[in-house]
């Protein structure tokens, strides 16, 4: 079921000296708390960026697939095109490009616990001929765009950190050897678009996530009071943010990870570009101590975000026989 109404929150990030500081927060914690989504403006990106980064996903997937294969991703090297992505063991209908903000990035080389070798992840960028003036651009314009992206996620987490009573840098620590992933999304038009999704039903497993998107629409957030799928409107100049799993835990639960999906539409293309600010491998996920006490005791167990992370990636290039590992596995009963 999906019915137009009430969207997620519009939050302006700009503070002048008629906004007081302790009314943004409010209303980011109100936002994480009853929606899990929310809309930013004014949010310190360029806004010629936005628009150049969705000229560069384009331009990108315009390529023919023989050149968009020389960049493809695999079980080794977890950075570059894919073309058959899984979500939830379910094909989505969407070919995506990866790359790390940080380059190189280290994961865990395998989910197995008793296994502590570390992988050395690094980006593949598509080779420019020189007569695609655009394809050079889209190299510089991917990384200068997650920079600016990059600043904004700071900004926010340290807000989130604020809204839940906590020092504004609670939550930096974590980052320091982040594994942030950003991704350009191509979501061609589908023949038959009632029998596929773009991006199945789903939660992030990062902390936090920050998409740009087109004026196409389709992306869909289960609404947490009724269960009602909301679409999120394409807002000029507008960035979407989610909460994702790692904020579930830390701040055990009072902000929760909302599922969300993108539907496909028969006439047009749609691009998105999410951003996903993963903490460093090695951070111990777990409820924050400032926030548990007797009466709301920890509802989650510590796990290793790295080997969480890479656990959960295992389903994206083949259909599992089971359902993949969820921050549900975590939950102290
Ligand atoms: C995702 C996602 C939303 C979109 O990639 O995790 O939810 O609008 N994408 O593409
Ligand atoms: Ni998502």
């Amino acid at each position: 079921d999906t019915i137009e109404i009430e969207g997620i929150p519009l939050i302006d990030l700009s503070l002048s000296h008629t906004t007081d500081i302790n009314l943004l927060v409010s209303e980011i914690g109100n936002a994480c708390k009853n929606w899990g989504f929310f809309q930013v403006i004014n949010h310190g990106v360029p806004l010629e960026l936005l628009e150049k980064i969705k000229v560069a996903a384009k331009a990108f997937f315009d390529q023919p697939v023989e050149e968009k294969r020389k960049v493809k991703r695999d079980e080794v090297n977890a950075m570059g095109y894919h073309e058959s992505e899984h979500t939830k063991n379910v094909r989505d209908w969407k070919e995506v490009f990866d790359f790390l903000i940080k380059d190189p990035s280290f994961l865990p080389a395998s989910p197995e616990t008793e296994d502590d070798e570390i992988r050395t992840l690094s980006n593949q960028w598509p080779e420019t001929p020189p007569q695609f003036s655009l394809l050079m651009l889209v190299r510089e314009v991917c990384q200068t765009y997650a920079r600016e992206v990059e600043k904004l996620g700071y900004k926010l987490l340290e807000l989130i950190s604020l809204s839940l009573g906590l020092p504004s840098n609670r939550l930096n620590g974590y980052f320091e050897d982040h594994t942030t992933m950003m991704r350009l999304n191509h979501y061609p038009p589908c023949p038959c678009p009632e029998l596929a999704l773009g991006v199945g039903r789903h939660k992030d497993a990062g902390a936090l996530t920050i998409v740009a998107q087109d004026d196409v629409g389709g992306l869909q957030v289960r609404r947490k009071s009724d269960e009602v799928w909301v679409p999120v409107k394409p807002t000029p100049n507008a960035l979407v943010i989610n909460v994702g799993d790692t904020i579930q835990v830390w701040s055990n639960e009072a902000y929760e990870s909302v599922e969300h999906r993108v539907v496909v539409n028969s006439e047009r293309e749609r691009f998105s570009i999410p951003v996903f600010f993963f903490p460093s491998h090695y951070v111990m996920v777990k409820p924050l101590e400032e926030l548990v006490n007797e009466g709301n005791p920890p509802k989650y167990k510590p796990y290793n975000f790295g080997k969480f992370f890479v656990a959960r990636n295992r389903s994206d290039y083949k259909k599992l026989e089971v359902q993949n590992i969820q921050i549900s596995d975590f939950k102290i009963i």
